[in-house]
């Protein structure tokens, strides 16, 4: 009997040694919506407390690299290979309490930190990752056909920037709804498009489901034609979205023809986690984009197709090739005035020889009215959008918009820069410290021109016609005042607020 509480004791003092040492499987459940997501946490504390493992989220694979343990207390980094083929390292900390495991997630940007409560899967040590599987590499694409869409910027709304994960049918119908009503259908916005986390798995016949956020993609589909508007879906050539979702990776031509069915009219094709399966060259990617270009032009329903790979290998050279729209030039823009300014002032310039009428250049989805930008930004963020040729696609919450920022967003006489029909890019044409002056040829002869001022506090901006390629007199309109300036010699110049613009168009 002795020996039996004897053994008991050690059993007992055994499992909780175990249960308080981190090495074991952790599991995170999170819901965003009906699909089942999780994150695993796999680790190994070995003798000496060095710490083995990885981090399984559905849209990583973090592989710790580093890492220590000491009661209780552990600090790891771990690798991941980036969407941008970048190797990223992140830092991790954790704090076992019980069976509790309280993960400090590494941060993105400015935001805080965030802590995930991890609840014990198993005990054991876990067996190590699989190292990945050799990645795939395609010969160059034979060039795909031009579908004969975009032939001016793509205008519409993306879900993305303000929804995130929680866009829904409901939500979609409501922004259909007030576009057709509120002003934005009139200005020329027609694409309604689902961005990210819509997907749910495959059926049986490996077609691809919705989630229950979208019950009935077709049924939306017909809804929003209803409303006069087109709707756009979102995927990836990737086994994974970059939130983690059900990408076309193997699926393509069957993920067209499910859009096609669908009704879809537009799709945002999202490089993510190819780059976990695909060699990163330049001719594999293109393959894989061509791919679902090719599938697409099948699909026999036009689909303007949008690629969104982050302005890698001179998407530029190739985009239109594989029957691209529009194609992403840099990674995401934030609601703030350093990432807009960066993105349209900075990583712009030499791309303009790559955009005209049926592809263009995408330096990604308008903030405007989202609340990180004041309304004198968010006009300088439209401006130059407008004088890019960029498709203008909102991002913000139409159903609930204050005046001032739908006027921006509709401003027909900047909007008319935007969709001119000559189609050329604007580039900057002066730049004095922080005053620039944009400029772009416009096809009744006249010149739209952007006098900006990305300083700190307001400033006289001069907008010479030498530097615009005009000679002598001109009539000049404000298009923000909608108002005639009168004929102007030589040169305007006129009192920028501090990140504002003046745009005004020099006739012919
Ligand atoms: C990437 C894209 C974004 C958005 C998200 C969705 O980050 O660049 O525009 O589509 O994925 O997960």
């Amino acid at each position: 009997m002795r020996w039996f509480r004897l053994c008991a004791a050690l059993l007992a003092a055994l499992a909780l040694a175990s249960a308080q040492s981190p090495t074991g499987k952790w599991v995170a459940k999170f819901s965003s919506d009906d699909e089942a997501r999780e994150i695993v946490l796999a680790l190994n504390v070995e003798s000496g407390g060095t710490v083995t493992g990885y981090v399984l989220a559905p849209q990583y694979e973090d592989r710790i690299v580093e890492g220590t343990a000491s009661g209780g207390q552990i600090a790891f980094v771990a690798e991941r290979e980036a969407n941008n083929n970048t190797m990223r390292r992140s830092n991790y900390s954790a704090v076992l309490e019980g069976d509790k495991l309280k993960l400090t997630m590494p941060t993105a940007g400015n935001r805080p930190p965030q802590v995930i409560e991890f609840t014990r899967a198993s005990a054991q040590a876990p067996a190590p990752l699989p190292p990945p599987p050799p990645k795939i590499t395609l010969a160059a694409p034979a060039a795909v056909r031009n579908n004969g869409l975009a032939k001016a910027p793509p205008m519409g709304w993306n879900s993305w920037n303000k929804f995130r994960g929680q866009v829904n049918d409901k939500v979609v119908r409501e922004i259909a709804d007030a576009m057709a009503k509120n002003g934005m259908k009139d200005a020329g916005y027609l694409y309604v498009n689902i961005d990210d986390t819509w997907e749910s798995t495959r059926d049986k016949q490996g077609n691809i489901g919705t989630n229950s956020k979208f019950p009935d993609m077709k049924a939306l589909a017909a809804y929003v034609h209803g409303k006069g508007l087109k709707l756009g879906i979102y995927s990836s050539p990737g086994p994974k979205t970059c939130a983690g979702y059900e990408g076309s990776f193997q699926h393509e031509a069957q993920d067209a023809k499910t859009f096609a069915q669908w009704g879809i009219d537009y799709l945002k094709y999202d490089w993510c986690s190819a780059a976990r399966v695909y060699a990163p060259d330049a001719a594999t990617m293109q393959a894989a984009y061509a791919k679902m270009g090719q599938a697409l032009l099948a699909s026999g329903r036009p689909i303007v197709y949008s690629l969104c790979q982050y302005g890698m290998l001179d998407v530029g050279e190739w985009g239109a090739k594989v029957s691209g729209n529009l194609w992403r030039t840099t990674g995401d823009i934030s609601d703030n005035w350093k990432s807009m300014s960066n993105i349209g002032f900075d990583r712009q310039p030499g791309r303009e020889k790559y955009a005209g009428s049926g592809h263009w250049n995408d330096p990604d989805m308008l903030e405007v009215g989202n609340g990180g930008m004041s309304d004198t930004e968010y006009r300088t963020h439209m401006s130059l959008w407008c004088l890019l040729a960029a498709p203008l696609l909102a991002g913000n919450d139409l159903r609930d918009v204050k005046p001032g920022i739908l006027e921006i967003l509709t401003n027909k006489e900047a909007i008319a820069v935007d969709q001119d029909k000559l189609g050329k890019q604007g580039v900057r044409v002066a730049k004095n410290g922080d005053l620039e002056v944009w400029a772009r040829p416009l096809a009744d002869g006249g010149h739209a021109v952007g006098l900006f001022n990305r300083g700190e506090a307001a400033a006289k901006v001069t907008a010479k016609w030498s530097d615009i390629g005009v000679q002598g007199t001109h009539a000049v309109r404000d298009l923000w005042e909608h108002a005639d300036k009168g004929t102007v010699a030589d040169e305007y110049t006129v009192e920028v607020p501090s990140h504002g613009v003046v745009m005004i168009k020099i006739a012919k």
